[in-house]
């Protein structure tokens, strides 16, 4: 079985693009998954596409935000594309999460944290008096208690989270350069999974660029 496991961010309006990009990540070192954010599937063909695609782990990176009634009803909108992984955000509150997890079935109800771009400054801007590290734990309690399946969260706080989350754990902002666009808390894949990630998500790193040529420097950056 292969020990590293990635979702790979298909951020793309174009089919083209994705199909490319499920094309070129094909590996036999690594487990790779696809995730499909709000660029994808609100373009035109994004839906469909996904209907089609078979036999791979799929992560519908929704983020749900909004309240219990209009959150069920989204979930159950997109059944029919038997996704494996769906994110939700914690901050949608306890009820929202609670009336999620009983209708979601086989799909994993994942939980987003506080969004890997953001810092302590921005957080204090939007009205959290909390630090980044605070607010997350207290979320990663939620999820425990919402009886989530998994958590996104920032490389950085995999320790913190672990200590009340016993599943599985999803980590973006990875970097194994030293572009880091507009994520603010990264660590490289090997940091990463040294910390105890489960997954990673990994979108420009991989898809900007020669594809195939990034994949082969994650794979000698991990040593797999
Ligand atoms: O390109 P990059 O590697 O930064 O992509 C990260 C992906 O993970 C994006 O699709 C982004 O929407 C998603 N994500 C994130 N931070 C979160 C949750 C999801 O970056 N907290």
């Amino acid at each position: 079985m292969l020990k590293n496991k990635i979702f790979i961010a298909c951020d793309s309006s174009k089919t083209s693009k994705i199909s490319k990009i499920i094309r070129e990540t094909q590996n036999s070192k690594i487990k790779i998954g696809y995730k499909f954010g709000l660029e994808f599937l609100n373009s035109k063909k994004g839906r469909n596409f996904l209907s089609k695609l078979k036999n791979k782990i799929t992560f519908a990176d929704l983020k749900l935000h909004d309240i219990p009634n209009t959150c069920v009803s989204t979930i159950k909108a997109i059944k029919d594309l038997r996704i494996n992984y769906l994110t939700i955000h914690i901050s949608s509150g306890l009820n929202a999460l609670r009336a999620c997890k009983k209708i979601s079935a086989r799909t994993k109800l994942t939980g987003v944290t506080i969004l890997t771009s953001l810092d302590n400054k921005e957080l204090k801007e939007i009205g959290f008096d909390k630090e980044v590290k605070k607010l997350v734990y207290h979320q990663a309690k939620l999820a425990n208690k919402a009886k989530l399946d998994a958590i996104v969260c920032s490389p950085q706080e995999v320790g913190i989270v672990k200590k009340v989350f016993k599943k599985e754990i999803i980590t973006p902002g990875i970097r194994f350069d030293n572009i880091s666009n507009d994520q603010k808390r990264v660590l490289t894949p090997k940091q990463a999974y040294k910390n105890g990630s489960d997954w990673l998500v990994i979108g420009r790193p991989i898809t900007k660029g020669n594809i195939r040529k990034n994949m082969l420097s994650l794979i000698n950056h991990l040593k797999v």
